[in-house]
Formats: C-alpha cells, structure tokens, sequence
C-alpha cells in the first residue's frame, strides 16, 4: 500500500466516494436508489439478461426511472460490434435515449478511437473490460467520462489489485487526467474499502453486495448481548 493518499493532493480531492448499482433490475434500482444513496447505475449484457427483458425495453424503463434528475446510467453497446465507426453509429443511437445514458465502449484499440471521437462530440463514455494501468491512461487521455478497471475478475485470477489500483491513481495524479476512475465487478466490502483507501472515485457493485458490507457478524452477536441485557433490565 502506498503511504500518501490521493486526497493529499487537492485537485483531485473528491467528496466522498460515490456508490453505482452494477444491475438492470428496476426493483433492484428502485431498492438501491431508496435506501442506500446510490448515484448512478452501470449495466452491461449480463445484467440485462439477468432481467429477462428485451435489451432496449430495459434500458429504456432505466432512463423513464431517472427522467429529469441528473443520475449517470452506464449502457453497453453490443459487444460485437467491432470497429470504430459502427461503434460510434451504435453509441449515438443510445445517447439519443437518454441524457443520462453514458456509452460503454470496450478497452481496446478501436473502442478507445471511438470513444475519442464520441467525447469530442459531447457524448460521454465508460471505458469498460480495462484491466491494465496502461489501458486506463488512454482512456484518461481522450478525457472519456469514465474508466472502468475490473476488480473482481481480476482477483478472481488470483491476482491482487491494489498494486494495479495504485499506479492507476498515481497515474491519474500526475497528468490530472479529469476521468472518473470506477472500480468495477467489486465482489466485497474489502474490496470497496480498498478502493476508498485509495481514494478511487466510484465503486460499482450488485445490490447483494453492498447489502453485505453494511452487516458483520460481530453487530449481529453485539446486538444479541444488549438485548439479553436489555431484557434483565428491572422495570422492563
Ligand atoms: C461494470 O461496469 C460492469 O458492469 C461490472 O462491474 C462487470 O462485472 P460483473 O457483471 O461480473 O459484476
């Protein structure tokens, strides 16, 4: 772990890490966006799936929800669209959708010379599937809105991501590239603290997850001991 924090360093200091619902699941939203002061939503074909709605009925009953509030809603395009100009095409179809809607466009050569294009154009993008430093950079450099490092399927490969996450912000730092760095597919509260310590921008996770980092086991048997207590109280 490095030392220093990012939030040493002024320009880059943030309020308070900001909390996206990883779901197309409008229950699911509506829970998150009730109850946990969730900022944004990202979405990706899995989630859409998972919904087992049509893909533009779904994303399209997502922005309806949000309608009028300034509320980020990363959308996919479809994933095999391959070069740049059918990617732009795509990604302009679905801005039209909604102010809110944040294109994602994959991490790799012709995804980041569409997605340069599409920020040039005002159309605001995610830099999705990065799994290196030196994917983000590019993504920092075009000035996309967003840039998405996947955590959790790289811990899930055994590798560990805070020497990756660390020279993604000290990165970020010394160009003060203006992109939001989101850490993606985060599987735990470990994890998303992880990414607080850091001083990384947003996190992404499923409902389940968030729901989980709230609790401990300890709280459960804490609160157990103070109502036996509470129990044994004279007058009660
Ligand atoms: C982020 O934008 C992605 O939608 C997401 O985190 C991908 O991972 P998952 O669907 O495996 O959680």
């Amino acid at each position: 772990m490095r030392n220093t924090s990012i939030l040493e360093n002024e320009w880059f200091k943030v309020k308070i890490m900001k909390y996206f619902l990883d779901s197309a699941k409008i229950d699911e939203i509506r829970y998150a966006y009730e109850n946990y002061k969730i900022d944004g939503i990202t979405t990706n074909p899995k989630h859409i799936l998972r919904s087992g709605k049509p893909f533009l009925e779904v994303i399209k009953e997502i922005a309806t929800e949000f309608d009028g509030k300034k509320f980020p809603i990363s959308v996919e395009i479809n994933p095999h669209i391959l070069k740049s100009e059918e990617m732009i095409k795509a990604a302009k179809d679905l801005a039209k959708i909604s102010k809110n809607f944040v294109i994602k466009i994959p991490c790799n050569e012709q995804g980041l010379i569409a997605a340069k294009k599409l920020e040039d154009e005002g159309i605001r993008t995610n830099i999705t599937l990065v799994f290196s430093p030196s994917q983000a950079i590019q993504a920092g450099r075009i000035g996309a809105k967003y840039v998405s490092p996947f955590i959790g399927w790289q811990e899930a490969s055994g590798v560990n991501c805070a020497l990756f996450l660390e020279d993604l912000v000290l990165a970020y730092e010394n160009y003060r590239f203006k992109t939001e760095i989101i850490g993606a597919a985060i599987r735990n509260g470990n994890q998303i603290a992880q990414a607080a310590a850091l001083g990384i921008h947003i996190v992404t996770c499923g409902l389940q997850v968030y729901k989980d980092s709230f609790t401990h086991p300890f709280t459960d048997r804490g609160l157990k001991v103070f109502q036996d207590a509470w129990d044994q109280i004279k007058g009660n």
